[in-house]
């Protein structure tokens, strides 16, 4: 299994975000996590389109973009457009699942859902296998820096065994409160991408924080 380490720029110096996605490609990152909040979905407001686009053209790695909006139907266009390489909206938002994740699976993208702690994992019975990644939040989505709710190991685990039962391929991610201290408790648990945003920005050493977790994640891929 190979283990992704995608750092969340929601928590790097907004003035100097290609320098932070520079920092963490020469650093070993895998993917870059674009947190999209409209305000709504989520009280807080941060990036559209114009600057998925921008990013697009800063770093060769591919871009994570986590839609947490209400009516995620008219923002996947656009963000498709601005060039998403994996795109995914909240469960919760979504009365058109099928729809949805159809529409990013045309434009040939990575397809998938975003749980937030409460939402249970058997909402995503038939939808599962359409997905390509499935996002469990380990904490309740808005703001960085927050503290992993711990019942997020136990959903990890439950989810990589419904994926391993109906015999597919799904990546799980886990975004919030993650750093190099559970990190490898959550590869344990069925975890194959890393999201993790004040561990490695608020960090003073972000370039070293990426490549202990890298190493880290190298250690479970040769397992
Ligand atoms: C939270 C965002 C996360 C956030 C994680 O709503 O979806 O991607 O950046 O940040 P940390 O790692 O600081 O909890
Ligand atoms: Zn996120």
């Amino acid at each position: 299994m190979s283990i992704r380490i995608a750092p969340s720029i929601l928590s790097s110096d907004f003035a100097r975000v290609g320098d932070s996605v520079r920092l963490a490609e020469e650093a070993g990152a895998d993917l870059i996590h674009v947190d999209i909040m409209d305000g709504h979905f989520v009280p807080n407001l941060t990036f559209g389109p114009g600057l998925v686009a921008s990013l697009k053209k800063t770093t060769r790695l591919p871009l994570d973009v986590h839609l947490m909006v209400e009516q995620p139907r008219s923002f996947i266009p656009p963000f498709l457009e601005a060039g998403a390489d994996w795109l995914s909206f909240h469960i919760e938002a979504s009365a058109h699942l099928d729809k949805d994740i159809s529409l990013i699976k045309e434009a040939g993208r990575k397809a998938g859902l975003a749980l937030n702690p409460a939402t249970p994992i058997h909402l995503l019975n038939e939808i599962l296998p359409k997905l390509d990644h499935v996002m469990v939040m380990s904490v309740n989505p808005g703001w960085g820096g927050q503290k992993f709710i711990e019942s997020s190991h136990g959903k990890i685990s439950g989810l990589r065994r419904l994926i391993r039962e109906a015999h597919l391929e799904i990546a799980i991610e886990v975004d919030g409160g993650v750093g190099l201290d559970n990190m490898e408790s959550l590869i344990l648990d069925g975890a194959d991408v890393i999201i993790a945003g004040a561990a490695i920005f608020q960090s003073p050493d972000p370039r070293g924080v990426i490549a202990r977790m890298r190493n880290i994640a190298r250690k479970h891929e040769s397992a």
